[in-house]
């Protein structure tokens, strides 16, 4: 994993695409170059009083060449509407953002799927759970995998990285909202249990391996889907963090192999480990 770096970063763009939901693009060449998928990176947020720490965010997709990444984040609380506010013109006369990365782990599975193993993967992402799947999604294919994607909103208008996907993929992810607006009514676990029990939609093989990122209750549901159906899932955790490097403990996420950093340690677990 590369070392991170402190990168003052141009924000290019930062627009709203969704409910509550906002697509950053920053030029971040060696953070672009650099991070692997499930990575995150520590924002300061623009014109924030000094008391608002960093926040994390993953990155969401990369142009290595253009030097930019991506951010989508949904407006949870103070920080992310600070930093929903911030302009390409109010970042530049600041001097640029400062953007801490690339930190944390990567999923296993790309690890296993370069080491030409062919994998069937299910992807499942829940919200904006489903941004640090897309970089895994495009490594995956990129090796030769067989990648299925399942995904959940609360309404069609906050699906929004359907399309990536479906580009991505060359046919549309399975979706689920709460609301029925779109695809299955209901949950989306609904959808990953019928992807487990019907085996990869590209050769009707079983899954080798689950990703899934989302809301605890989703990923808690999805892990148990997956034991019950021997496929080795991992999880991507969010937990509230302060300093991003492991050094606080402040993001613990407790597992059977004791209390473990979810900064430093993860965010990505072995589902297996989790104490949920
Ligand atoms: C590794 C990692 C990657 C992340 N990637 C993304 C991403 O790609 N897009 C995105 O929208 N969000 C992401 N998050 C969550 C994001 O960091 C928080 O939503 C953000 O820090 C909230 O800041 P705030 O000041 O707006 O909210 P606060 O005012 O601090 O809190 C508002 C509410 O959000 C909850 N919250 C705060 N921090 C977190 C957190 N870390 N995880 C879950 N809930 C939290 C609080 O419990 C509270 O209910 C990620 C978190 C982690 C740890
Ligand atoms: S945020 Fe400080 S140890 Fe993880």
């Amino acid at each position: 994993m590369a070392n991170p770096v402190n990168e003052r970063a141009r924000l290019l763009s930062n627009d709203p695409v969704g409910p509550r939901l906002y697509l950053m693009r920053l030029e971040t060449p060696i953070i672009a170059k650099t991070t692997r998928p499930g990575q995150f990176v520590h924002l300061q947020i623009p014109a924030a009083d000094a008391h608002i720490l960093r926040r994390p965010f993953c990155v969401y997709a990369r142009d290595a060449e253009a030097g930019t990444i991506d951010v989508l984040y949904q407006v949870v609380g103070e920080g992310t509407r600070l930093l929903a506010k911030a302009t390409p013109a109010v970042v530049d006369a600041t001097g640029g953002m400062s953007v801490l990365g690339p930190l944390g782990n990567s999923w296993a599975a790309v690890d296993e799927a370069q080491s030409g193993s062919g994998l069937h993967v299910l992807l499942v992402g829940g919200g904006v759970g489903a941004a640090p799947l897309y970089l895994l999604a495009e490594d995956l294919i990129d090796a030769g995998c067989a990648v299925d994607v399942v995904l959940g909103a609360q309404t069609e208008d906050a699906l929004v990285t359907r399309e990536r996907f479906a580009a991505l993929l060359g046919r549309e992810p399975a979706c689920a909202t709460d609301d029925g607006s779109y695809g299955r009514p209901g949950f989306c676990t609904t959808l990953s249990q019928e992807a487990l029990d019907a085996g990869c939609s590209v050769d009707g093989a079983p899954f080798d391996r689950v990703c899934v990122c989302g809301p605890d209750p989703l990923m808690k549901i999805v892990a148990a889907q997956a034991h019950e159906a021997h496929v080795p899932c991992e999880v991507s955790t969010e937990r509230r963090m302060a300093c991003g490097i492991g050094a606080c403990l402040s993001c613990v996420v407790e597992t059977t192999d004791g209390l473990k950093r979810s900064c430093a340690d993860g965010p990505i677990f072995d589902a297996e480990k989790v104490v949920w």
